[in-house]
């Protein structure tokens, strides 16, 4: 007789369980699962201990999931893999602006503002005039870009994060372009900042030796009708995390200038043109 489960067919037998008539894309993926998962354990000849701490801790990361917090995206950012199928998916012509990790805390159907707005409502921070352009890849001005922005505030807390204590919608607005595709508001010189680290992830990263900071970034979302969907940072060129991201979000690209606006002058002036690519 055939078929029976051993140590070196492990994979092979398990494999060999699914149906030929199933569908293709799930047969193609949960066979390289269970291929690379088994080699992982052999790899490293997982111990029975080894299993029961990673069984209590997918467990446990599953406990902490709710409406507003999900420990899964955040475990999968640490490990490099947010950012592995966000490089996959968003591959792009070169003078494109490039992608980079949404991160848990956009919220949809922010108030739409008019240009030259200050975000900043609890009026922490450093304040900064944010400009810049939205452009096609010929560097033609693209109208009616809808720009959707968000950032922590001056205490390294977005708005959802501290409900009682920032006002709703705080650093956050749409600003949609005119003709010439141009942008401007008001809002603060972002802050570097730790990801929610007092879960499971957050104890994963502490035995892993690793920190759980951001490097300061604002965040935005860019999007036009022809036009590939743009979400992305711009980052503070000096930050001390910028080489050490936990989330591994920072592309060199993504630098933007933050310069005072005048001589002595407290408000800072940043600026970015964002470059769409077509849609495929
Ligand atoms: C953020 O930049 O908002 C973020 C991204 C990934 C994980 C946590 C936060
Ligand atoms: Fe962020």
């Amino acid at each position: 007789m055939t078929g029976f489960f051993t140590e070196e067919n492990s994979s092979q037998t398990v494999n060999a369980r699914m149906q030929d008539d199933i569908n293709p894309r799930l047969k193609t993926v949960m066979a390289a699962m269970v291929k690379h998962l088994h080699a992982f354990v052999k790899e490293v000849d997982l111990t029975e201990e080894e299993w029961r701490t990673a069984i209590t801790f997918l467990t446990n990361t599953g406990q902490i999931c709710s409406n507003e917090r999900q420990e899964y995206i955040l475990l999968s950012d640490v490990l490099g893999v947010s950012m592995l199928v966000d490089a996959i998916n968003n591959r792009r012509p070169s003078g494109a602006t490039e992608n980079t990790v949404l991160g848990p805390f956009h919220v949809k159907e922010a108030p739409v503002r008019e240009m030259g707005d200050n975000i900043s409502l609890d009026g922490k921070g450093e304040s900064c005039l944010f400009t810049g352009r939205v452009l096609d890849l010929n560097g033609a001005a693209i109208k009616g870009a809808t720009i959707d922005v968000w950032s922590d505030n001056a205490d390294g807390c977005y708005d959802v994060q501290q409900p009682d204590n920032q006002p709703k919608w705080n650093n956050r607005g749409i600003f949609i372009t005119g003709a010439d595709g141009t942008y401007s508001f008001v809002g603060i010189k972002p802050v570097s900042y730790p990801i929610p680290d007092d879960g499971t992830v957050g104890k994963m990263l502490a035995a892993l030796g690793r920190h759980p900071y951001r490097p300061a970034h604002t965040h935005f979302m860019v999007t036009a009708p022809g036009y590939q969907k743009l979400v992305t940072h711009t980052f503070v060129g000096d930050d001390p995390y910028l080489t050490s991201d936990t989330v591994f979000g920072v592309k060199e690209t993504l630098f933007a200038p933050f310069e005072r606006s005048k001589d002595g002058a407290t408000q800072w002036r940043s600026w970015f043109d964002f470059v769409l690519a077509d849609e495929a």
